[in-house]
């Protein structure tokens, strides 16, 4: 193993900034543990790019992200740039990321935490101990179908989106999630529409087609409305669920929400050849900008899933998952956590420095 890793570090908009300082400290001192150095180098990507380049991807940026060994997101997009057209809104930035960098696999994650136990707007019987990973297909789907736009003909305006498939873009993904559901606990949920959708069928018949080669993996099916109401219902039937661009956007919106902490949840992007980006799921959040509220968990959760999936590190993966959950534990809370008082309140820099403690206390 090299001795040097490379990231590239995209702070991006709103929360972003305050929450990805913190986490290349903690990254850095976590990969000193095994003796490997860091080169962290930043770049421009969302609202903070349109505003110095015109742009939301600028080419330097994704140039700069296809040579790292992997790339740390932070959050894009606000209030300040809703107004410009879909084409140049920071969100395109992330998207062209994921394109350009051909993250096809999408892995997030909704791990309750035993501290966080009635956080959930669920009874804490469903969801104690709740463990779900949802596979989400990143790179397709109705997100980046062809022809797409608005057209207006004899008076009439017209929106349309294609929502497109190819076999090997299902298989690829498909294959993934097989294999994180045999390194868990076997069991694997395909979702889609099979019933209105002829794409989805195509989905269902190609996951099928390859189930054999995972004798172990337990796999069904289910439609993507039964899904969501199976997922708020009883959710731990669920370990690995697999589904496409869309529908992984909205059932991973349900799936965080049921663990009550939008501000602990990370996730994973990864291409074929385990290069990946990493981000925390909760967006850019504007409004408590700059305030030292930002809760800064999912982002080190996400540095966690950096050196487990893309630097071969899975120590330094579990040491800043088990600092985290000592962090918690100790009764340390942000803002947005369940359990926040008036004499357990951290700000963002006093949280990080209780991860970084319980790190560093923690190290063999
Ligand atoms: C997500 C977000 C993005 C998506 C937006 C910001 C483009 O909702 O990562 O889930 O829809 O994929
Ligand atoms: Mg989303």
């Amino acid at each position: 193993m090299s001795n040097t890793k490379s990231i590239l570090a995209l702070p991006g908009d709103g929360i972003g900034p305050e929450v990805m300082t913190p986490a290349i400290e903690l990254a850095h001192a976590a990969a000193a543990m095994d003796g490997v150095t860091l080169t962290v180098s930043e770049g421009l990507v969302g609202g903070c790019a349109i505003d110095a380049e015109g742009t939301p991807l600028p080419a330097a940026t994704l140039a700069a992200a296809k040579a790292a060994d992997a790339v740390l997101l932070g959050a894009v997009g606000g209030p300040r740039w809703e107004a410009l057209p879909m084409s140049e809104r920071p969100e395109k930035g992330l998207l062209g990321l994921r394109q350009g960098l051909e993250l096809f696999s999408n892995l997030r994650p909704a791990l309750l935490a035993p501290a966080l136990a009635e956080a959930s707007s669920l009874k804490a019987e469903l969801v104690a101990g709740l463990d779900i990973l949802i596979v989400r297909e990143l790179t397709g789907g109705i997100y980046f179908g062809e022809p797409r736009g608005v057209t207006t003909e004899n008076n009439e305006r017209k929106g349309f989106n294609t929502y497109v498939y190819h076999d090997w873009e299902i298989e690829r993904i498909a294959r993934s999630a097989f294999e994180l559901a045999q390194k868990r606990s076997g069991r694997l949920c395909s979702v889609d529409k099979a019933n209105v959708l002829e794409v989805t069928q195509l989905w269902r018949d190609v996951v099928n087609e390859i189930a054999g080669d995972y004798p172990d993996v337990e796999l069904s099916h289910m439609y993507v409305d039964n899904a969501a109401m199976q997922l708020v219902r009883t959710p731990k039937q669920f370990d690995v669920i697999v589904t496409g661009n869309m529908f992984g956007d909205i059932l991973s919106d349900v799936a965080a929400m049921l663990t009550g902490s939008l501000g602990m949840l990370p996730s994973a992007s990864l291409a074929a050849d385990g290069r990946g980006m990493y981000e925390p799921v909760h967006g850019s959040a504007p409004d408590i900008a700059g305030k030292e509220l930002a809760n800064p968990l999912a982002m080190f959760l996400s540095v966690a899933m950096m050196f487990r999936y893309s630097l071969g590190m899975p120590e330094a993966a579990v040491r800043i998952e088990a600092a985290v959950s000592a962090t918690l534990a100790a009764g340390h809370r942000t803002a947005d956590l369940h359990g926040v008082t008036a004499d357990n309140q951290e700000t963002t820099s006093s949280m990080a420095a209780a991860v970084m403690g319980h790190l560093t206390n923690g190290a063999r």
